[in-house]
């Protein structure tokens, strides 16, 4: 293991389970296939654009855009771990030439001015501290006409504060109302605005989580899961946590994609 993956997700003020997903191999965002599929389209990816992804994370859905729609993709990651995952995911997927990974923050892109056709982030912008700083880093590294979506994890339905406090600890990230997502697209600049927001269920995320990773790939990832619950006690009681009863909050919880264009 390189000295770089010893870069805690702590150390950054995240959760300590992407140090657990990075490793595994396996990062997610609500809505899965669906949500991806909707920002791709929305976005107007084809072959022959290139498109950043922030927060690709172990790059599985930066994959799946890239085989899908024929674009290059660019992913852009805080967490080394992360970084080396999603390249590892790229080679076992035949898409190095089609894809490239670099450390960053989205509150300070490692970019030129006006780069990218079009820009994507999935389950990223709840863990960003200063959330227009990033947007106003998003607007910059994209070109005038091109595309920036967010998928972002949203409250459902008003939660109590128990459930505040519950899904705050198991997610690590403290969820947003929908509003405060379109309030941040409105007051970006951004024309072209686009919104919708959709629930989760369990067996609806299950079906839309299935859609990026197949049976096969799925196995690998669930060994590597089972190895490092053996060997790492904090993965065991992190798992505790997580797993005492996710269907009191999986009803609470929804996802919103939301979409825009910066002016010509
Ligand atoms: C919930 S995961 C989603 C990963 C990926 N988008 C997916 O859908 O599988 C969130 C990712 O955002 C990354 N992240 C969080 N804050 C970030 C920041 N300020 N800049 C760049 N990446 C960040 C985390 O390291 C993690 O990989």
């Amino acid at each position: 293991m390189s000295d770089q993956t010893e870069v805690r997700a702590a150390d950054y003020g995240l959760p300590m389970y992407f140090d657990m997903q990075a490793k595994m191999g396996h990062t997610k965002h609500l809505g899965g296939t669906n949500a991806t599929q909707k920002l791709a389209e929305l976005c107007k990816l084809e072959p022959g654009k290139t498109l950043l992804n922030v927060g690709s994370g172990s790059g599985i859905s930066a994959a799946y855009v890239a085989e899908n729609f024929g674009c290059r993709v660019v992913g852009v990651d805080l967490l080394p771990g992360m970084i080396e995952s999603a390249q590892r995911w790229a080679e076992a997927k035949g898409l190095t030439d089609q894809m490239a990974f670099r450390i960053g923050d989205a509150q300070d892109l490692p970019f030129e001015d006006d780069q990218f056709d079009a820009l994507i982030c999935e389950s990223v912008n709840a863990f960003v501290p200063d959330k227009e700083k990033a947007m106003h880093e998003y607007i910059r590294v994209v070109k005038p006409g091109g595309y920036i979506g967010f998928t972002e994890a949203i409250w459902g339905k008003v939660p109590s504060e128990e459930i505040v406090g519950i899904i705050g600890e198991a997610t690590g990230q403290q969820l947003h109302f929908p509003e405060v997502w379109e309030t941040l697209f409105q007051n970006s600049g951004l024309v072209d605005l686009h919104n919708e927001n959709h629930p989760v269920t369990m067996r609806g995320e299950a079906r839309n989580q299935s859609g990026l990773v197949g049976f096969g790939d799925y196995m690998k990832i669930l060994g590597r899961f089972f190895r490092l619950l053996f060997s790492d006690r904090e993965t065991r009681s992190l798992m505790k946590y997580m797993s005492s009863n996710p269907k009191q909050y999986t009803e609470y919880m929804g996802y919103g994609i939301y979409s825009g264009r910066k002016p010509e």
